[in-house]
């Protein structure tokens, strides 16, 4: 039952405008996990899931089963056993009982949003999606207000962990610009790590890469509280400019004009899960 990716990624749907800011190209009932990729989290026995739903007996739901009447993604299921999951497309007959389909998104976040899914001063980057384009979103590796570049955006909580396990040291890559011009003492001083004394940790090695004076990337594989600021804050060199390019092998989509998004192709989707 499992497409290869070569299909998966002839099956996208062309991009298109949605509002002022919104680029989008869904893939329907499409997601890294169909490609055998272990991307989703299975949580629920079928009988299970079938008998909360309907409020029937499990005895009913194993009928219900041997006459063929279930469908999951597509295809009948008769095993009690079947494990369904968040995402898993479940009708009994031709009723739907399940229909969430998985999203990945990434955005250019622009300067001046809070990166979170609802704030009482401030316009969050959800605002900058259609309401209903918002429903249910979350954000793994959030941006400070004014920090641009590369943020995602997905309804799948077993994939943004993935992405967050500190063993898989996914880099995060920036562009930083400074106040004052930096010298290659920095580069030593971020590669051996700093100590923060509020969370008692040491950062883990950053790498720089100078580009002029006051431009420099840095990649760094944590995600500390303000961590670009406060080490850039040790040489009194204040951050003036902030822009994420990358998380791991995901680059920012240049296409996309501040405030916009697209969703992930299914193979954006698994270099990210794996
Ligand atoms: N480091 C920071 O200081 N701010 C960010 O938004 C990201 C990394």
């Amino acid at each position: 039952m499992f497409k290869k990716l070569a299909d998966v990624t002839r099956s996208q749907q062309p991009v298109f405008f949605m509002g002022d800011y919104l680029i989008w190209n869904t893939i329907p009932h499409q997601s890294a996990d169909n490609m055998g990729m272990s991307v989703r989290s299975y949580s629920s026995r079928l009988d299970r899931f079938i008998s909360a739903r309907k409020g029937m007996k499990r005895a009913d739901v194993r009928l219900l089963l041997a006459q063929k009447r279930v469908q999951v993604d597509g295809l009948i299921a008769t095993d009690i056993n079947q494990l369904v999951g968040q995402f898993s497309h479940i009708s009994v007959d031709n009723e739907v009982l399940q229909d969430c389909v998985p999203r990945y998104l990434m955005m250019n976040k622009p300067a001046g949003v809070v990166s979170a899914t609802e704030d009482v001063k401030n316009k969050t980057v959800l605002d900058l999606l259609a309401p209903d384009e918002r429903v249910g979103l979350h954000i793994p590796g959030r941006l400070d207000f004014n920090t641009t570049g590369l943020i995602l955006l997905t309804n799948d909580g077993h994939w943004s962990r993935q992405l967050s396990l500190p063993e898989r040291n996914i880099a995060k890559m920036y562009t930083v610009t400074l106040a004052q011009p930096l010298d290659n003492s920095y580069v030593e001083a971020f590669a051996a790590g700093m100590y923060f004394e509020y969370e008692d940790i040491t950062t883990r090695p950053v790498k720089l890469e100078i580009l002029s004076d006051h431009i420099v990337k840095v990649s760094l594989v944590e995600g500390r509280y303000h961590q670009i600021k406060r080490m850039f804050g040790r040489f009194q060199n204040e951050v003036v400019a902030l822009h994420r390019d990358a998380i791991g092998p995901l680059d920012l989509d240049l296409s996309l004009a501040p405030g916009q998004c697209r969703a992930l192709t299914a193979a954006e989707i698994v270099s990210l899960a794996n």
